[in-house]
């Protein structure tokens, strides 16, 4: 495990489009796992920056929104077209997305798997962090699903991500489509970014905490090859 702790958002950020940067550069045929959300938001505009080459990357993100079209601009995917792909030469096949739209959601997670598995497995897996220590869309609770899946939000993970939908919780669907602990541990190497006092608990949680289903950040600890940036306000609660 490999820990940086830095200032501010800022400084994550520079850190993390450093390190992306350095693996494109290195493995032009990299297959990138991606988070949306406010974290990544400037890494993705440091990115796109960057001028990288990103002809032969493949991505795939961790989770969509259940119900909604691609074209929703509630959606994860339309997230990711306005932050990163539509300024970068990534090809539009290279791109692997979750379909919430799709009619029968648990053969879409099927076919995420084997999307994932024919790809070679991820490279390289770029995570944020819930305030509530989720990740991806695992969501804590009294078990956690290995396996891509459909999984209800709770309601601060709904609250959490209104500001897309007109800044009212109920509009965000109830439920989403994630990759599960084990697309997520069994990504070659993991990149975790948490800023901001608001993910303090969930930071002491996942780096000092036991391994539990309360936090399904905590099993990162058993990654071989993950590393933490995190910034000072987020490593406050943090004992010692
Ligand atoms: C989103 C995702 C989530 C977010 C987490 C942090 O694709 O997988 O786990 O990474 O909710 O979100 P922000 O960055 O908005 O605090």
């Amino acid at each position: 495990m490999t820990l940086h702790l830095v200032d501010d958002h800022d400084a994550a950020t520079a850190r993390v489009t450093a390190l992306v940067s350095h693996v494109i550069r290195e493995t032009p045929s990299l297959v990138l796992g991606l988070p949306t959300g406010r974290t990544p938001m400037a890494l993705y505009a440091a990115l796109a920056a960057a001028r990288l080459d990103w002809s032969r990357v493949r991505t795939f993100n961790l989770d969509e929104f259940s119900t909604l079209a691609p074209e929703h601009p509630g959606s994860f995917r339309a997230f990711m077209d306005e932050h990163l792909f539509r300024h970068v030469n990534l090809a539009p096949a290279s791109i692997g997305f979750l379909r919430g739209d799709a009619a029968d959601l648990a053969a879409e997670c099927g076919r995420y798997e084997a999307a994932m598995a024919d790809a070679g497995g991820i490279d390289l897996l770029l995570v944020g962090l819930g305030g509530n220590g989720h990740i991806g869309f695992n969501e804590p609770g009294e078990f956690l699903h290995a396996e891509t899946h459909v999984v209800p939000l709770h309601e601060s993970t709904r609250r959490a991500n209104a500001e897309r939908f007109g800044g009212d919780w109920r509009a965000v669907p109830a439920s989403a489509l994630t990759m599960g602990m084990r697309q997520v541990l069994s990504a070659r190497r993991v990149v975790m970014m948490a800023t901001g006092a608001s993910k303090a608990d969930a930071v002491a949680a996942m780096l000092d905490g036991p391994l539990t289903t309360r936090c399904p950040a905590s099993w990162l600890q058993a990654h071989p090859d993950v590393t933490f940036v995190i910034d000072r306000a987020a490593s406050a609660r943090r004992p010692g």
